[in-house]
């Protein structure tokens, strides 16, 4: 690509890199051995992260999977247990089925809706209550907010809440960006984390932190926690070095979430407005920093691409001699996610939906879809 090239990398907001001000507060950390409990900025950060979330502690932990795999652990210690699930989530789907791999937990996973939610009926019917010993006993129902940018709607947690009090059984929030759901209701996080009894929030995604995420929850599920990561062999040493970056994704770059989610409605309203026709996309379904939709599958493809990824191609490549690539993530075999995070500018979005109409006037001029 020339000097003058851009490249715009919407497929996730992993894609964050640290910024300046994260930089030097990992250059300058206090830090101490934190098997010992002693690094005084690990410590800070796990106590910034409990007090948001209005829980007593929590754990700083290496990624959003093992946060999720230490919270199904530290809540399904009896042998023969199960976590309940939403079958879209990204513990049931994308981390290689952990809790079965590495702690014997069987999964049962119920129909998820595009909002993140399940039927309570299905709760009820599907619960396992450990009183029939044929069957597994369900030890923990997990939730993932946003799901695919989606926030979930509070009035389910909340009724959720009441059956698993009904039910005597734990909540765990995947709460990768649960910070971009707290940001889209413009309330605490703590209204969310209220109603459940764990959660793993990503530091190292839309938060912008290099690595790591933490998890909050009661003091004794902590400590079992803190037990399980040290055999996992998670626990570091002197992590206040990129914990520190963690304090400022918790505080600085909550405050500029907002901008993700302007930035994704402006995507979205640009896509829609000019092609009805070839672009299916739900203006309501973007509440965050994500947008989804699919392209008119009659369009023309080649090499064996479908209609996503003929997509997602045709971005990706310098066109008609334009000096911009996008790239996006063609999902599930059709849908195509674009994700907003700091580093996309108003003006790369601009740049992307210039790049978006130079590709659609090609793309159909080549197919005879009116
Ligand atoms: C909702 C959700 N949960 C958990 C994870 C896992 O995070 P990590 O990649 O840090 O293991 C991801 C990663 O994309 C995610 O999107």
């Amino acid at each position: 690509m020339s000097s003058t090239g851009r490249l715009i990398d919407l497929r996730s907001d992993t894609l964050t890199a640290p910024t300046d001000a994260m930089r030097k507060a990992m250059a300058e950390a206090e830090v101490g051995d934190d098997v010992y409990g002693e690094d005084p900025t690990v410590n800070k950060m796990q106590s910034l992260a409990a007090d948001l979330c209005g829980m007593e502690d929590a754990l700083f932990v290496s990624t959003g999977t093992m946060g999720n795999l230490l919270c199904v652990l530290g809540h399904c210690f009896e042998r023969g247990s199960e976590v309940m699930l939403g079958n879209s989530s990204h513990l049931y789907r994308r981390e290689q089925g952990g809790p079965a791999q590495w702690g014997g937990v069987n999964m049962n996973p119920l129909p998820n809706r595009k909002d993140g939610t399940f039927s309570l009926d299905d709760v009820r019917s599907k619960f396992h209550n450990g009183k029939d010993f044929h069957e597994t006993k369900t030890s923990l129902i997990a939730i993932e907010n946003t799901m695919n940018g989606r926030i979930v709607p509070m009035n389910f947690i909340k009724e959720l809440r009441q059956l698993a009090n009904e039910l005597n059984v734990p909540i765990h929030m995947d709460g990768a960006r649960l910070f971009n759901a707290a940001v889209g209701l413009n309330v605490p996080v703590s209204s969310i984390t209220q109603y459940v009894d764990s959660v793993s929030i990503c530091l190292s995604k839309s938060l912008g932190a290099p690595v790591g995420s933490v998890i909050v929850g009661s003091k004794p599920f902590i400590a079992r926690t803190r037990r399980i990561r040290k055999a996992l062999g998670g626990a570091m040493r002197q992590s206040g070095v990129i914990a520190a970056a963690g304090i400022l994704a918790l505080t600085d770059m909550v405050k500029r979430l907002h901008i993700d989610h302007e930035n994704a409605k402006t995507f979205a309203k640009g896509i829609i407005q000019y092609y009805p026709n070839y672009v299916n996309l739900n203006m309501d379904e973007t509440e965050t920093n994500m947008v989804w939709f699919d392209v008119n599958t009659k369009l023309p493809t080649h090499d064996g691409r479908n209609s996503a990824q003929e997509f997602c191609y045709r971005m990706a490549n310098r066109y008609n001699d334009d000096d911009v690539v996008v790239k996006m993530f063609g999902f599930f075999g059709v849908s195509i996610r674009c994700v907003f995070y700091n580093g996309v500018s108003q003006a790369d979005v601009k740049l992307a939906l210039e790049k978006f109409h130079s590709v659609m006037k090609a793309w159909i001029s080549e197919s005879n879809v009116s």
